[in-house]
C-alpha cells in the first residue's frame, strides 16, 4: 500500500507528519511512501533525509496524496480532503468538532478518516498520544517564552551587586502541559506553585520540585470517570478564583493550562486580577486555543495589557517543529502500524482505538457527536 506525506498548507505551520526515521520504520513494514518535495524542510528533514529512508520524493504538481491509500497529515484543508483517492484512508489532526462539512465531505468522498485528537488516552495508546506529545512541547516552550519575556532572572543569584530573589511562577492546571512547565521552570532555578481541579496530581507535581496549592477539592467534585477534569459547579469555581486571586498579585509569570475536553476553557484569571499584577509580569495562556484561562487573552496574540504581556500563541508546538514533527511522527508510525500487516491497513472496528478515533468509514461520519453536530447544523 502507498503512503502520502503532503507538506503542510496551514499558514506558518513548520511541522512534518512523518519524518526520515518513521518512512524507514514503515517502508521496512512494506509500505511504499510518498513525500512531496520539501514537505520536512520546516522541521530540518530534507528530500535526501527522506529518499535515504526508502521515501520516493514527489516534485510539486505531480500527483501525490491521489495515488495513496493512506495520507498522514498534521492538518488537512478542503484543497487535500478534495484530491484524496475515493476508498483511501486519512490521519491527522482533523478537528472534526471545528470542521464538521469538511468531515461530511470525507464521508460523501468515501474517505476512511482517523483523528489524532480522538485517540483514547488509555495505556495501550500511549504511544500514539499525539495531544500529549505537542502539549510536552507546549508546555516547555512557553516557560521559554516567559523567561525571555520577563525583565527579570529566573534562578536565584548571589552576585557582588547583591543578591537576586528567584522568580515566582503560578501553573494553573497540571496536565500533560503543565507538569511539563513546571519542570522547566523548576530547570531554570524558578519557585513554582502549581494548581489542579485534581487532587491526584499532587503527588506527580511535588515530584517535580512544585508546590501544590491544596485547596480542599475532593476527587469525586473534581473528575469523571475517565480521571478527566469535569466542569466545577458555581460555589467552587468561585472558591478557586479566590485561591487563585490570593496568589496572582505575588507571581511573575503565570502558565495557564487548564482545560475541560469538549468544553469552553474556564476563565480562572480575571481582568481585575491582571490590573493587580506587577508590571513587567508575563501570563502565557495555553488554553487559548479554548478560548483562554485569562479573561483579557486574544488567542493567537501577544497583547500588552496594563504593563502585563499576556501571550495566547497557538503554534507552540509548531514553533519546535524538529522534535514536535519528530514526536508526532512516532505517534503516527506506532498509529499506522497497530492498524496494518506487512504494509497492508485494516480498519478492525472492534479495536478500541481505531473505533474511538474513527470519524468517516464505508461512506458515512461513524462519530457519533460529529454527526448529530451536523445533522444538527444541517437541520437549523
Ligand atoms: P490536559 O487535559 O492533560 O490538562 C489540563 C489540566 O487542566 C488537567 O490537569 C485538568 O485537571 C486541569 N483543569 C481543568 N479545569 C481546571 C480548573 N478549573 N482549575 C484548575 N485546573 C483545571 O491538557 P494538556 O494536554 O496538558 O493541554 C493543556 C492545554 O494546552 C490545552 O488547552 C491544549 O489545547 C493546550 N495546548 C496549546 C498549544 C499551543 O500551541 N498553544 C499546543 C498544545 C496544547
Amino acid at each position: 500500500m502507498v503512503i502520502a506525506v503532503p507538506k503542510e498548507s496551514a499558514l506558518g505551520e513548520r511541522r512534518v507528519a512523518l519524518t526520515n526515521d518513521g518512512v524507514k520504520a514503515l517502508v521496512a513494514d512494506g509500505f511504499e511512501v510518498l513525500v512531496r518535495h520539501e514537505a520536512g524542510y520546516g522541521a530540518a528533514v530534507g528530500n535526501t533525509a527522506y529518499e535515504n529512508a526508502g521515501a520516493r520524493v514527489v516534485p510539486e504538481g505531480e500527483p501525490l496524496v491521489e495515488l495513496a491509500d493512506l495520507t498522514v497529515c498534521v492538518n488537512a484543508d478542503d484543497r487535500l480532503i478534495e484530491r484524496l483517492k475515493p476508498g483511501s484512508a486519512i490521519i491527522g489532526f482533523l478537528d472534526p468538532a471545528g470542521n464538521l462539512s469538511s468531515m461530511a465531505r470525507l464521508a460523501e468522498r468515501n474517505v476512511t478518516s482517523l483523528s489524532m485528537e480522538l485517540v483514547p488516552r488509555i495505556s495501550r495508546a500511549q504511544a500514539m498520544d499525539a495531544l500529549s506529545s505537542m502539549s510536552t512541547v507546549a508546555g516547555y516552550k512557553s516557560v521559554v517564552l516567559a523567561a525571555a519575556s520577563i525583565p527579570k532572572f529566573f534562578p536565584m543569584l548571589m552576585t557582588a551587586a547583591g543578591s537576586i530573589p528567584p522568580a515566582r511562577v503560578l501553573v494553573i492546571g497540571a496536565g500533560v502541559a503543565g507538569l511539563q512547565a513546571i519542570a522547566t521552570a523548576r530547570r531554570l532555578g524558578a519557585v513554582v506553585e502549581a494548581f489542579d481541579v485534581r487532587p491526584a496530581v499532587k503527588e506527580q507535581v511535588e515530584s517535580l520540585g512544585g508546590k501544590f496549592v491544596d485547596w480542599g477539592l475532593t476527587t469525586e467534585e473534581a473528575e469523571d470517570s475517565g480521571g478527566y477534569a469535569k466542569e466545577v459547579a458555581a460555589d467552587t469555581h468561585a472558591h478557586e478564583l479566590r485561591v487563585i486571586g490570593e496568589r496572582v498579585p505575588k507571581c511573575d509569570v503565570i502558565i495557564a493550562t487548564a482545560l475541560i475536553p469538549g468544553r469552553p476553557a474556564p476563565i480562572l484569571i480575571t481582568e481585575e486580577m491582571v490590573r493587580g499584577m506587577v508590571r513587567g509580569s508575563v501570563i502565557v495562556d495555553l488554553a487559548a486555543v479554548g478560548g483562554g484561562n485569562c479573561e483579557v487573552t486574544k488567542p493567537g496574540e501577544t497583547i500588552d495589557y496594563h504593563g502585563v504581556t499576556i501571550i495566547g500563541s497557538l503554534d507552540l508546538a509548531s514553533s519546535m517543529a524538529t522534535h514536535s514533527s519528530r514526536m508526532y511522527s512516532k505517534n503516527i508510525t506506532a498509529f499506522v502500524k497497530s492498524m496494518s500487516k506487512d504494509g497492508v491497513l485494516t480498519v478492525d472496528l472492534d479495536d478500541e482505538v481505531i473505533a474511538g478515533s474513527l470519524v468517516t468509514h464505508a461512506g458515512k461520519i461513524v462519530h457519533a457527536p460529529t454527526r448529530l453536530a451536523f445533522e444538527k447544523g444541517e437541520s437549523s
